[in-house]
C-alpha cells in the first residue's frame, strides 16, 4: 500500500518516506474552507497556502502585496477545511527578509493563529540563518527555489531561471545549504528539468516542481490555473484538468437568462 493511503494525516515525516520509496508527492494550492475541502478530499499530500492568493484571490499583478494578517486569514480558512492533508503557508513578502527575529516571529503568528502544519519562504544562503531560527523553534520550513516570485522585480521575468552555468551553479549550492539548515522539501520552480533531476537526486530531501520537469519527487499548481479559472493564463508547464471559467461563465448568464425572463424562480422554488 502506498504511504499516502497508509496514513490517516500527513506529516512531514510522511512527506520524507515517500522521498525514500519513491512515491511521487502531490501539492496543490488552496486559498479558502469551500475549496481547501475538496482538494483534501481529493486526497492531495499537501495544501499549499501560497502567496499566489496575492494573485488568484486579490488580483493583484505580484505576490508582493499580500500582508501576512492577510496569508493568515486565508491559512485558518483552509486549516478549518482540512482533515488530511499537510498545510503549509507561505511567509509573504516582508515578513521574513529583514532579520532572522522577524522571521521568526511571523513563522510563529502562522503557526498560531492558523493553526498550520509548516511555513515556506523563498531564498538560498542569504535566508539560511532565518530557515535555521525558525526550525530551532519546532516550525517545520520548506524551501523554495529557481523563479522566486517575490524577487520578480530583480528578475524582471517570469521566464525560465538558472539556464546558465552561474545561476545553476548557485541553484545547487543553495539547495545543499537549505537541506543541511533542516528544510524538509524544496520547491523548485521554472528550472531546467536536466537540472532539477540531477538536484533531485543529489538530495535526502524531497523537491516539489513547478514547471521543473517530471524528475522532481513531487509537483505542485496553483489549483485556479489546473481548474481553469485563471483567464487567459496557460504556460507550458500548466496541466488545465477543467475549464471552469467557460463553465462558471456559462452558468451565470443563464441564471441572468431566467431571472430575466421570469423562469427563476418558479412555483417549486417559492416558499
Ligand atoms: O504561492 C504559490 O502558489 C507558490 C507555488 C507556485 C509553489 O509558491
Amino acid at each position: 500500500m502506498s504511504v499516502h493511503k497508509e496514513i490517516k494525516r500527513i506529516t512531514t515525516n510522511t512527506i520524507q518516506e515517500m522521498k525514500q520509496k519513491g512515491e511521487k508527492i502531490t501539492m496543490l494550492t488552496a486559498y479558502d474552507y469551500s475549496m481547501a475541502t475538496i482538494v483534501d478530499e481529493g486526497g492531495v499530500d499537501v495544501i499549499l497556502v501560497g502567496d499566489s492568493a496575492s494573485n488568484v484571490m486579490a488580483g493583484h499583478e505580484t505576490t508582493l502585496p499580500i500582508t501576512l494578517d492577510q496569508m493568515i486569514y486565508h491559512a485558518a480558512s483552509v486549516v478549518r477545511a482540512v482533515k488530511h492533508a499537510l498545510v503549509v503557508v507561505d511567509l509573504p513578502f516582508g515578513s521574513y527578509q529583514g532579520n532572522s527575529k522577524e522571521a521568526l516571529n511571523s513563522a510563529i503568528r502562522i503557526m498560531k493563529e492558523s493553526g498550520a502544519h509548516a511555513v515556506k519562504l523563498e531564498g538560498g544562503a542569504e535566508v539560511r540563518e532565518s530557515i535555521e531560527r525558525i526550525i530551532t523553534a519546532g516550525i517545520p520550513v520548506m524551501g523554495h527555489l529557481g523563479l522566486t516570485p517575490q524577487s520578480i522585480y530583480k528578475f524582471g521575468t517570469y521566464t525560465v531561471r538558472a539556464k546558465e552555468e552561474a545561476e545553476a551553479g548557485r541553484l545547487k549550492s543553495d539547495v545543499l545549504i537549505l537541506q543541511e539548515a533542516g528544510c524538509f522539501a524544496i520547491v523548485l520552480e521554472k528550472i531546467p528539468a536536466k537540472l532539477a533531476a540531477e538536484v533531485s537526486n543529489s538530495l535526502k530531501i524531497p523537491t516539489i516542481g513547478i514547471g521543473a520537469g517530471q524528475q522532481c519527487d513531487g509537483q505542485v499548481l496553483v489549483i485556479n490555473d489546473m481548474i481553469g479559472l485563471t483567464k487567459g493564463f496557460k504556460p507550458r508547464f500548466l496541466r488545465q484538468y477543467l475549464n471552469l471559467f467557460e463553465e462558471i461563465n456559462r452558468a451565470v448568464q443563464s441564471y441572468v437568462k431566467d431571472v430575466k425572463s421570469k423562469s427563476f424562480p418558479n412555483e417549486k422554488e417559492q416558499y
